[in-house]
């Protein structure tokens, strides 16, 4: 992730490192900084979390500056090494560049850069970027950072974001992107730079969106945006609707705890204000023409990691409520696969950050197909909805635990209600069963509220747990995704060994691993749920107890039948079936959570993890 600051207000360091702080969940192998000053540029950079380079720069202090670049690095070429992270120096030290993405032709520039005599201390793909920028700007582009910019983007493949300063510009940053995010923070007498808005919300809330393959030019008194070729450019401005303490652990000793504990709010705003009083969805925001969205015969959820999880609760519920098939994939198997979508397809790319390039490439190739891409995304000036015809924005706040929580809750309520939605304009047949889901929507946050107040047992149980090995969970129709989430959140924070099951599919395999003492987690449906669900998923617990396994069971308040079979057992509030991963979700957020704080790990940083993975 980069940040970067040209600030004549605040000391640039601290406003680079505040900056950083803010972006170290985008990635935290290694970090550094760079300040230019009369005397030219000096840096500073460390392997390993930001506190490491805040220890550097204390036992080896920068120069006071206006104008500085920063970085924290999860690494693609090159092990996280203080060398291999950025930023990295080139024409004498007098230029330093950072780097967001892949340079998928690095490998070929550096041939060439070599046989013209450049020098090498990396095995970065950044580095050649600095020494390509800096053989241009000792060429064609006559010492014009911006042109010397531009000519080497022309020459670049892949995805990037590029922060440069020269010593011989003082007060300029030139930045450019290509596939990569970039935003531009407006200040007074000071702008800034950053991979998200995060990184300059302590100074200002007023940004402004880039487009594909832009340079930006920025000083303390003026933004500059042109195309790679020279041609003005103008980019969205827009205001953040949010503020630094939003972004703050607000007392919580994690992101995570505090997110976990930010459901009820993230699931009520995404409510909020998209229907009227008589039960009606009023999503207008969606800038889809009705007509088209009448027209479609297929839907196509496109995600990765906890997205694509929340997409699968949207499968059950669409289907249900809209008569329209929908199918769930993840978006680097989709697009490499010839899948048949055309106009009369509905993509919905599902996205916290908006800027997973799995899935942008995804929804770029959706668009070449001629299907309509709906975006449900977290993250305002983002690249996903940007590109998407439509966007339904879920409103959770700033989320900054690596792991997603309140993201997915919140993902979840707007996937509830595009399928409302889309139930409303297709015909009157659920019309009554709509109103009466939004009135028991509006009544979860509450019911969350409830489940995160009687979180002490769940705690608890997971504390006597930390030396598990491996853990299980169960789940059938919507519990199913919500059996792989809780999975998943034990792997991402706990390092612990964890699959997710269809409960029905046990049988036919997995059922193999229950040994004496194995922990099961079983997702159990509400018995006033279809069919005779309740019961099946009852005697899949009997199948596995009768093998030795330890039963933890998340049910609704009142299934007393349950409590025969289990170990332990977690009720949570009434709900529609349908709706009910809002509830059961969260026990299992907690129980990861808490195990992995028992176990001393960092359940905001987790390992090898990065939050938003802008590579392929
Ligand atoms: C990364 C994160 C996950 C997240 C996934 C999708 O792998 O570590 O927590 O679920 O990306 O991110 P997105 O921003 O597209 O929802």
């Amino acid at each position: 992730a980069a940040e970067q600051v040209k600030s004549h207000e605040h000391g640039a360091l601290d406003v680079v490192m505040e900056g950083l702080r803010r972006l170290e969940y985008r990635g935290y192998d290694s970090a550094g900084v760079a300040v230019l000053t009369d005397n030219g540029i000096d840096s500073r950079k460390k392997s390993g979390k930001l506190a490491n380079l805040t220890a550097e720069l204390a036992a080896a202090p920068l120069p006071e500056a206006t104008t500085g670049i920063g970085h924290t690095r999860w690494a693609t070429h090159g092990g996280p090494t203080d060398e291999n992270a950025h930023p990295h120096l080139a024409d004498d030290g007098r230029l330093a560049l950072i780097h967001n993405g892949i340079i998928e032709n690095f490998a070929e520039l550096k041939a060439e850069l070599l046989d013209a005599g450049a020098v090498f201390l990396s095995e970065t793909d950044t580095e050649v970027a600095a020494a390509l920028l800096a053989l241009i700007y000792r060429g064609e582009g006559g010492g014009d950072l911006a042109l010397s910019m531009q000519l080497a983007c022309r020459r670049l493949e892949g995805a990037f974001t590029l922060l440069a300063i020269h010593a011989d510009s003082p007060d300029v940053v030139v930045a450019a992107r290509r596939n990569s995010p970039l935003v531009v923070g407006l200040g007074d007498g000071e702008n800034f730079l950053g991979s998200d808005v995060s990184g300059f919300i302590d100074f200002t809330r007023r940004a402004v969106e880039l487009g594909q393959d832009q340079i930006v030019t920025i000083t303390p008194e003026s933004v500059e945006i042109t195309d790679f070729y020279g041609n003005p450019a103008t980019g969205t401005e827009f205001e953040v609707n949010w503020d630094a303490a939003a972004a703050e652990k607000g007392g919580y000793p994690s992101f995570m705890e505090k997110e976990i504990n930010d459901q009820p709010q993230a699931v009520g705003d995404t409510l909020l204000g998209r229907s009227d009083v008589e039960g009606r969805l009023t999503l207008d925001e969606l800038r889809i023409d009705p007509e088209e969205l009448k027209a479609i015969n297929k839907i196509m959820v496109l995600a990765c990691g906890t997205s694509a999880y929340a997409g699968q609760v949207a499968k059950y519920a669409i289907e249900h409520w809209c008569r329209i098939p929908v199918e769930v994939e993840l978006s680097h198997e989709f697009r490499y696969r010839d899948p048949i979508v055309d106009n009369h397809t509905l993509i919905v790319a599902i996205s916290q950050s908006g800027e997973t390039m799995d899935t942008l490439m995804a929804v770029r190739y959706a668009k070449e197909q001629g299907a309509k891409v709906l975006a449900i995304c977290n993250t305002n000036g983002s690249t996903i909805p940007r590109e998407s015809d439509a966007v339904l924005y879920t409103h959770a706040g700033p989320e900054i635990a690596v792991a997603s929580t309140k993201a997915f809750l919140a993902q979840i309520t707007a996937a509830y209600l595009l399928g409302l939605y889309l139930a409303q304009l297709r015909g009157d047949k659920f019309q009554g069963e709509i109103k009466d889901l939004l009135t028991d929507l509006a009544k979860v946050p509450a019911k969350i509220q409830q489940v995160l107040d009687n979180s002490g047992q769940i705690k608890e149980l997971a504390e006597l747990m930390a030396d598990t090995k491996s853990v299980l969970f169960l789940g059938r129709h919507v519990g199913f995704p919500v059996a792989m989430e809780g999975a998943l959140k034990l792997k991402e924070l706990a390092y612990i060994h964890a699959e997710g099951f269809a409960a029905g599919e046990l049988k036919h395999g997995p059922i193999a691993l229950i040994e004496e003492g194995q922990p099961v987690f079983v997702v159990v449906p509400s018995p006033r749920g279809r069919d005779s669900l309740h019961a099946k998923v009852v005697s899949n617990i009997q199948e596995i107890r009768a093998r030795g396994a330890k039963t933890i069971v998340i049910a609704e308040e009142g299934d007393d039948a349950v409590k025969a079979y289990a170990e332990h057992v977690f009720y949570v509030p009434e709900t529609p079936p349908l709706l009910a991963p809002l509830l059961t979700t969260v026990p299992l957020q907690i129980f990861a959570c808490a195990l992995a704080t028992a176990k001393g790990y960092d359940v905001d940083q987790p390992r090898n993890l990065a939050k938003s993975v802008t590579v392929e």
